[in-house]
């Protein structure tokens, strides 16, 4: 059977940045992801139960957002690929830490956005979750940059052409 991933693409790759009680935080990859409201500004994203992410939500219902330009395309496959349960992402892939302004988890440095959400809605539909977010704080440091285009499993594509229509 078809994936929806091979049915619905390219989709946007976001980092989530989340962290468990004891504040100990965890980056993981996420390509089912969507705006959902402009103001206030709300996200979305979906979480399979077995990611530590999905562990860490629970217990922590805060994230950040982070978008990765494509130079940092194989530290985002490392965070797609590893868990937080057997691995530091930060240390093993030289991701430096700030603190956020308005939830728990860190920001990451050197991310041209970054936006801090408070989890307000979190719900199973299927073999995921869905997360919505509200947007609490928002680092935009650059614009003019290559998102990471997820097609499905290790296939990516790069925005080639922007159009305007009249
Ligand atoms: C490009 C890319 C996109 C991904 N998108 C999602 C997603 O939308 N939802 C999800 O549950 N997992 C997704 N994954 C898989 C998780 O990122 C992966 O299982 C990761 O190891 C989870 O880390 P954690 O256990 O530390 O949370 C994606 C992986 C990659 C490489």
């Amino acid at each position: 059977m078809t994936r929806i991933s091979e049915i619905i693409f390219p989709r946007v790759t976001g980092l989530v940045i989340t962290c468990d009680r004891q504040g100990k935080p965890n980056i993981a990859a996420f390509s089912f992801l969507m705006p959902i409201s402009f103001e206030p500004k709300y996200v979305a994203f979906a979480v399979s139960p077995r990611r530590k992410t999905f562990e860490n939500l629970r217990e922590v219902g805060e994230f950040v957002l982070a978008i990765p330009p494509m130079e940092m395309i194989n530290r985002v496959w490392a965070c797609g690929t590893k868990s937080g349960r057997e691995v530091d992402k930060f240390t093993l892939l030289g991701l430096e830490t700030r603190m956020a302004k308005a939830v728990k988890p860190p920001l990451v440095r050197n991310m041209p956005v970054q936006l801090e959400c408070r989890v307000e809605l979190f719900k199973e539909f299927g073999d995921h979750w869905l997360v919505v977010g509200k947007v609490l704080e928002e680092h935009v440091e650059k614009l003019d940059f290559q998102p990471v285009l997820h097609y499905s499993k290790n296939v990516f594509t790069t925005v080639s052409e922007r159009m305007v229509v009249e």
